[in-house]
């Protein structure tokens, strides 16, 4: 019989339900899986929310109190899917009561705040992931594989994006995202961490950083609590406004520790961009390109083919690639967001069957949040900033 893992799911939003999913879909796309997902509780500080989660999502039971349901006996993992605020309370919690834990991205508001969950992870001997799922993207784990392999060589640059235009519009609501206190910054943390990801998973570590952030849009129509619609809830001009404390664009300059250089830009106000994250690296012998809106796709050029052959070629991941033996039996069939957070389920419960540390764990979400952090600062001063570590 394959081992069953209790989890208890803290947040009922757009994560929960992509982490719910999960746990239903990785054995049946990794069998044998390293043990079965049970959906035990669902707790959300909204009461009725929680409830009819459960019941939607297949969750055994629902509450609003994570501080009782972190100490029950029954759960063996914690999946935290809440607004960045609480995750340092709760996961730092969930580690004292011995419980792996899984957290969305960033791991925390600041390096300062996910490194005190990094070293309660450190002490508690639990296993720990944080879930910038994109890296588990077949064709940028490919990428991962043509780099450790050498096929490109050793990596000059790194130019990484993710453009989104869900908040271009002043008139959409002041939700969570646009809150200091909640988030810790705004575009940078939300989704400048998943690019600063990719470039220390493909690259190595960040030294230091160069950036010009800006707000753009100081003010927005008030939302009274809630889930963040990200941008498509019913937006209002007439309604009163709030301010908003957080950066909306982001544009930084790179040095890696390796000698390598790199440039990476985030936003979520770029008419017509809606998931643009992507990268183009080149090396000593080579170039690889990704962009997530063509997430089946890789663009390999290989300077070593022969010189009538030279160019960008395009892989369709598919079986040949990594997690492909998981995932669908033909190339280019078409995964989607929901491939990536089963896979991500797939090597989280890999690691706690295994007992060795997943990667990327929360010694990953502390230096990516450093690295926000100092994007931040650069931001400020427009010096050229050092990597806290
Ligand atoms: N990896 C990714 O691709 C990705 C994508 C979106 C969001 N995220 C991250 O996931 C987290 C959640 O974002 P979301 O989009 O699901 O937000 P959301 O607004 O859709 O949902 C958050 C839920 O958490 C609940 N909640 C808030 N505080 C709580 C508490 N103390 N205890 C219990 N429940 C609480 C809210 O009531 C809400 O239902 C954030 O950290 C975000 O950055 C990651």
């Amino acid at each position: 019989m394959t081992k069953k893992l209790n989890v208890a799911m803290i947040g009922g939003g757009f994560m929960g339900k992509a982490h719910a999913m999960a746990y239903a879909a990785m054995p049946m796309f990794f069998w044998p899986a390293p043990a079965i997902p049970v959906r035990k509780v669902l707790v959300d500080v909204n009461k009725d929310l929680a409830a009819d989660g459960a019941e939607r999502y297949g969750f055994e039971d629902s509450g609003a109190d994570w501080k009782a349901v972190i100490i029950r006996k029954d759960i063996d993992v914690i999946d935290i899917v809440t607004p960045n605020d609480s995750h340092a309370e709760i996961a730092i919690a969930a580690l004292k009561a011995g419980k792996h834990v899984i957290c969305e991205k960033p791991l925390a508001r600041t390096g300062a705040e996910a490194k005190t969950m990094f070293e309660a992870a450190k002490r508690s001997g639990s296993i720990h992931m944080v879930a910038f799922n994109y890296r588990r993207t077949p064709g940028v784990a490919l990428a991962k594989k043509f780099i450790e392999e050498g096929r490109i060589g050793a990596i000059l640059n790194f130019r990484g994006t993710y453009l989104q235009d869900w908040s271009a519009d002043p008139n959409g609501p002041l939700s969570w995202r646009f809150s200091k206190k909640i988030a810790g910054s705004g575009t940078v943390g939300d989704i400048g961490t998943h690019v600063v990801d990719f470039a220390r998973y493909l690259v190595g570590e960040i030294s230091s950083v160069n950036a010009i952030v800006r707000t753009h849009i100081g003010e927005r129509p008030l939302q009274a609590g809630g889930l963040d619609k990200l941008g498509a809830s019913d937006k209002s001009s007439n309604g009163p406004k709030g301010k908003v404390d957080v950066d909306d664009e982001m544009i930084a300059l790179l040095k890696f520790q390796n000698g390598a250089v790199g440039s990476i830009e985030a936003t979520r106000n770029a008419y017509g961009r809606n998931n643009f994250l992507t990268f183009e690296t080149h090396g000593t012998k080579g170039s690889i390109a990704f962009n997530y809106e063509r997430m089946d796709e890789l663009k390999v050029m290989f300077a070593d083919d022969p010189a009538d052959a030279r160019g960008f070629r395009t892989i369709y991941t598919g079986p040949a690639h990594p997690y492909g033996y998981g995932l669908w039996p033909i190339s280019a069939l078409g995964i989607g967001y929901g491939e990536t957070k089963i896979i991500e389920c797939y090597d989280f419960f890999s690691a706690i069957v295994s007992g060795k540390q997943p990667s990327p764990n929360f010694e990953d979400g502390w230096r990516v949040s450093a690295i926000a952090d100092a994007i931040l600062e650069s931001g400020v001063t427009e010096r050229w900033v050092s990597v806290a570590n």
